[in-house]
């Protein structure tokens, strides 16, 4: 085991440290672990196969409830995994048995620099009592005190040869003293998580792919979109153009023409107004496109958006919350488009937040209760706002802040909010960060499907 082996064992349980078998050692199990569950054998069957059948978008909410059977198995207090990010190692699940065992907020690997330290080599890192834990692992020892460990361990997530996160288990109602046991056992937990979450990433990155294509696939719509609406202004600015070149000459003359120019002028009204007409029909378009209005229940549709979001959420650090208010929640929306809002500006939130520090970073989608037949829809975030310098163009097409931005998520946000009757309106946080909010129709009839 690890680089603090010796001051984590202690006499008599040498056999933890030997060199690996192939049957799984059964060490005593605290009298707490649960008395329903056979053994650490069926436990770990269970979960192979429950993770076998699990779809790469349950993989997170199937290691939440793992998490819970195996803290309690070991009668442990807190269980936690920590997946590799570039600059560290980031808490993605966790489970405690009482809300005052949960890990306090903003700790790092600079909580836990030795722990840190051994898992990058590949080591666990375990103290059965706090006395084993070496003296000059000074952080340890002080984080320890303030979180109220007792006994700890922590073993390394290998997926192909690669570390790329951590699970640890702690006890804080009462020392265990045989860690070292619980150590082996967690080794395996934590291949079978680890190869379900690198098949979870795998999914995201394939969606990621899909999404970038999608993507460009807009932009390009947009630009044939675009070049065909601008072949068919031309015609009328063409054409008034030419008229109000002549209706000048035509005052020129002595005497001025005065009727002629009259005519002049009457042409490039109808010009301009069949020029109006067509930035409107385009604007139609855009609007109606595609647009298939249902009944939908906003409390599962807050559901199934933050199912979609999660995983991105989580590979960022960004703590997601979903508010919704309770009572009627019917609406007459287009699902897509609606989805397609909120990710959107979710995204941005997420962008915005990308240098603030860890473990403060929060977003939160709110469906509120309707006022006025209309449901209020927000996403705000704690991030730095909208920079002054953007407010006046914020939702003009093309305006970005960002290298790799294309500045038509806040447009193609609008046009929603605009085809569902409302507008979408960005308002400074008081308590600092953005909040983008717009509304959607309540629905006549029941909601039904997903
Ligand atoms: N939540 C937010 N916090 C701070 N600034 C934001 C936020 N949302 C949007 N912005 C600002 O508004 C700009 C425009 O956003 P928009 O979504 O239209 O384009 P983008 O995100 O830059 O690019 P993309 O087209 O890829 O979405 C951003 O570049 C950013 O400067
Ligand atoms: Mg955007």
């Amino acid at each position: 085991m690890a680089s603090n082996a010796p001051a984590g064992q202690r006499e008599g349980e040498s056999s933890d440290q030997a060199p690996r078998r192939d049957r799984i050692e059964l060490s005593p199990l605290p009298p707490e672990a649960n008395p329903a569950d056979p053994g650490f054998e069926i436990l770990l069957k269970d979960l192979a196969v429950g993770f076998v059948s699990t779809s790469a978008m349950e993989v997170d909410a199937e290691i939440d409830r793992w998490l819970g059977r195996i803290t309690s198995f070991f009668g442990a207090d807190r269980s936690s995994i920590s997946q590799r990010t570039p600059t560290g190692f980031s808490v993605t699940h966790c489970w405690a048995r009482e809300p005052k065992h949960l890990p306090t907020l903003g700790r790092d690997e600079r909580t836990f620099p030795h722990i840190a330290a051994a898992i990058g080599r590949g080591e666990p890192y375990l103290f059965p009592h706090v006395d084993d834990i070496p003296p000059d692992h000074f952080e340890e020892r002080e984080a320890v005190r303030t979180e109220g460990i007792k006994s700890h361990v922590s073993v390394p997530m290998v997926v192909a040869g690669q570390i790329v996160g951590v699970m640890s288990v702690s006890f804080m109602r009462s020392e265990c003293p045989w860690v070292a046991g619980i150590s082996r056992r967690i080794e395996l937990v934590v291949t079978v998580i680890g190869n379900a979450l690198a098949r979870k990433t795998e999914a995201a990155e394939r969606r990621m792919t899909a999404r970038a294509l999608a993507h460009a696939e807009r932009i390009a719509t947009l630009g044939q979109l675009a070049s065909s609406f601008a072949h068919e202004l031309n015609q009328p600015l063409a054409a008034s153009l030419t008229n109000s070149d002549s209706a000048l000459r035509l005052l020129d003359r002595k005497p001025p023409d005065l009727a002629e120019v009259r005519e002049a002028l009457v042409d490039i009204a109808a010009d301009m107004r069949r020029a109006g007409d067509i930035v409107r029909e385009l604007r139609g378009y855009l609007r109606r496109q595609n647009m298939k209005v249902e009944a939908v229940d906003l409390g599962r549709f807050a559901t199934s958006v933050t199912r979609f979001l999660l995983p991105e959420a989580r590979r960022r650090g960004v703590d997601l919350r979903i508010d919704v208010a309770s009572g009627p929640r019917s609406a007459a929306v287009d699902r897509i488009q609606l989805q397609q809002a909120l990710v959107n500006l979710a995204l941005n939130a997420f962008q915005a937040l990308e240098g603030a520090p860890a473990g403060r970073r929060r977003v939160t989608l709110t469906f509120g209760a309707p006022v006025e037949g209309r449901f209020p829809l927000s996403v705000a975030d704690n991030g730095p706002g909208v920079p002054e310098s953007m407010r006046a163009s914020l939702f003009a097409p093309f305006a970005t802040t960002k290298p790799e931005g294309i500045g038509l998520g806040l447009p193609i946000c609008r046009n929603i909010a605009e085809a569902h009757g409302g507008t979408l309106e960005y308002t400074p946080s008081p308590s600092g960060g953005a909040v983008f909010s717009f509304s959607v129709p309540v629905a006549t009839g029941p909601a039904h499907g997903r």
